[in-house]
């Protein structure tokens, strides 16, 4: 690895001790690492032992296999039961699981775990009458309401794995990845609310079914809430009301106890390559995972904390952190609909002050357009409720993390800055905030029961003050059990680099006191506002354009965002010069195949691409001017006059501009 990726660490000397208040009545206090690094097997066993099971396990972890991981072998669960029917059996029905709020103003609702066990259970037998098994796929493409998270309940009772995909993307997204786990049914809604308009999703499943019916499998049944009121196509053969058939059903319903390994859910992600992976989470060791990790890196107290995650259900976040790991903690917590800043910028801000957030977390990318958008907006609110914020999805750089603290932790609340992955299931690294006392812009250190390192190119643990690749030594219970349908990709993907080693893809650093700093990916896949992008997935549906000769995509620094997309496009002949919308042509196809979070924020139209005499595009030279810096070494370009053409055409295109 290039030593410039890896000195870029800042002198830090912040430190941030926890609340002595906080410390005192904490989760989690360093006798549980010194426990965990004794024995981290008996560490798992007792964690999981916060859940209900029905069978025992036989064994804590079967690694007879790698790198397929057992956990809990031979023992029974129900994911679903964990997280309603067992809160409301010991008592806690009326509590309230869910604050939810919608985006228009006013358009509130709260269910006790009582009224959400009713609804699981209801939309468990509604699923069985539409001839979901156990073992059958359903996709979710919904927006942020209740019902999403009673559909996802209703599939882990049934033994019935989920994909969601996430609202925002395309037809053909969703198409390819309910093709991919043959998924017999779609939940989904007629829409959802954003920025202060109805969205509709119906009509993206449409398309999505016709695209899966062209490509030889079917849909069976489209299940549809009823939430924007917007005009929908019916099928009258494949479509059926949630309100009718849901609504209808009883709320009695039996669970059947699973067996830990049984697949509770699959999430796709991108990786180096066009075609998305499909990540295999499974039931006992997720929950064990998420669950644990929950009560203890957020420090929840459940009979009094409101919690909220501003994550979108459609990703890995949505997932650990606000279906599975809160709800099988009996959490009270906040779900919201919209964006954050309809009808108001100051609309996070408030839904804290009124249902009293005690436990906030979200991503640097939302925390950084808030620092611009000004101190004044928080400022007019009481959120003196926080006692505790989160991060996740990418570095927080210091000054993001020190705003954080100042204007919504009121300088006292602690910060863990969480880091973790689609593929890992639950936090691995993690400040805990009774414990550790923080520095602002690092992840610290491995949770308890959590082998992380960080080594060399031969794999050798690095000193303290030296940076290099993230690994994991050891399993841990809510790991990826493969990629669906793939063990082959599973193998090569994640564990081929370095024997016995799973290697996550991101560049890290140890400090002088051997604390971990997360340093960005080190391979082709960007970060964009938290979320994962392959280049090479969205330079396949540029190249998909009938305009398009060839393209090449690089994430590019940007301030709110993170990483953003910027792209260099070689039209066909036949294209001429494009035409004068060239540019907005091409973005919104992105769109289209994609999604909108996938549009790039740039588009260069250049006449040649770098290339090494092996016909490998130089990305590093991209990046330099897409970040407009001096671009780097060219010596090892096939046509070393590649650049300085690119370079021309840059500063045309900067002229018409200005
Ligand atoms: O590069 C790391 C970054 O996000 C990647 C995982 O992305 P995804 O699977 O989409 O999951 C995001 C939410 C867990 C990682 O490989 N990442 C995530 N959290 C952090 C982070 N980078 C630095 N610090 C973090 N706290």
């Amino acid at each position: 690895m290039a030593d410039e990726t890896l000195s870029n660490l800042l002198q830090e000397n912040r430190r941030f001790e926890p609340p002595a208040a906080l410390a005192a009545a904490a989760n989690v206090t360093a006798e549980a690492c010194e426990r965990a690094t004794a024995d981290r097997e008996g560490f798992w066993a007792e964690a999981a032992e916060r859940l209900d099971w029905g069978q025992r396990w036989d064994q804590v972890l079967d690694w007879s296999n790698p790198p397929f991981a057992k956990w809990f072998t031979g023992a029974t669960i129900n994911a679903s039961v964990n997280c309603v029917d067992r809160h409301v059996e010991a008592g806690r029905g009326d509590k309230v699981a869910l604050h939810w709020v919608g985006e228009p103003a006013d358009d509130a609702r709260d269910l006790t775990y009582a009224q959400l066990k009713d609804e699981v259970c209801r939309a468990a037998n509604a699923l069985t009458e539409l001839g979901v098994r156990k073992g059958d796929r359903v996709a979710i493409y919904m927006p942020m309401i209740p019902e999403t998270v009673v559909a996802m309940l209703a599939c882990a009772r049934l033994g019935a794995p989920h994909t969601v995909v996430f609202g925002g993307f395309s037809a053909d997204a969703l198409a390819s990845r309910v093709v991919d786990c043959e998924a017999k049914v779609v939940i989904t809604a007629d829409g959802g609310y954003r920025r202060g308009n109805p969205s509709a999703l119906k009509p993206a499943v449409d398309e999505a079914c016709a695209k899966v019916a062209s490509q030889g499998r079917e849909v069976e049944k489209v299940l549809v809430v009823r939430r924007t009121g917007q005009d929908v196509e019916w099928d009258d053969s494949r479509d059926v009301w949630w309100h009718d058939a849901v609504g209808g059903a009883s709320a009695d319903h039996t669970p059947e106890l699973h067996d830990s390994e049984h697949p509770l859910y699959v999430m796709y992600t991108s990786g180096t390559t066009g075609k998305p992976k499909g990540i295999l989470h499974t039931t006992g060791g997720y929950l064990v995972g998420t669950s644990w990790t929950h009560w203890a890196v957020f420090d929840l107290k459940p009979e009094t904390d409101v919690y909220w995650c501003t994550a979108d259900v459609g990703w890995v976040t949505g997932h650990s952190y606000m279906v599975y790991g809160p709800l099988a903690n009996g959490a009270t917590q906040v779900m919201y609909e919209g964006t954050p800043d309809s009808p108001h910028k100051g609309r996070w801000w408030e839904i804290i002050e009124k249902y009293g957030v005690t436990i906030f977390y979200t991503a640097p990318t939302a925390i950084r357009t808030f620092m611009k958008q000004g101190d004044d907006i928080p400022a007019k609110f009481d959120l003196s409720s926080i006692r505790l914020l989160g991060s996740v999805g990418e570095s927080i750089n210091p000054e993001a993390y020190m705003w954080y603290r100042e204007h919504i932790g009121a300088s006292s609340a602690p910060i863990v800055d969480t880091w973790w992955q689609t593929e890992t299931g639950q936090i691995l690294i993690s400040p805990l905030p009774g414990v550790t006392a923080g520095k602002p812009g690092s992840a610290m250190t491995p949770l308890p029961g959590i082998a992380a390192d960080v080594v060399d190119d031969e794999a050798r643990s690095v000193p303290n003050g030296s940076g290099g690749y993230l690994v994991l030594k050891e399993p841990w219970p809510a790991m990826l059990r493969t990629i669906w349908g793939d063990d082959q990709r599973f193998k090569d993907t994640y564990w081929s680099r370095w024997e016995g080693l799973y290697f996550a893809g991101d560049g890290a650093k140890k400090d002088d006191d051997g604390d971990i700093w997360l340093l960005g990916r080190v391979d082709d896949v960007m970060n964009v506002s938290g979320h994962r992008l392959s280049t090479t997935e969205i330079e396949s549906a540029l190249v998909s354009h009938p305009k398009v000769a060839e393209a090449a995509v690089v994430g590019a620094a940007d301030e709110t965002t993170g990483q953003a997309v910027c792209a260099f496009v070689i039209l066909r002949d036949s294209a001429g010069d494009g035409g004068s919308d060239i540019v907005e042509e091409l973005r919104k196809h992105v769109a289209h195949e994609i999604g909108a979070i996938a549009k790039p924020r740039q588009i260069m139209i250049v006449p040649e691409l770098p290339k090494t005499r092996s016909g490998k595009i130089m990305r590093r030279l991209l990046k330099d001017v897409a970040e407009n810096r001096e671009v780097g070494d060219v010596t090892t370009l096939a046509d070393s006059t590649v650049m300085d053409l690119i370079k021309q055409r840059e500063s045309s295109a900067a002229a018409k501009e200005e």
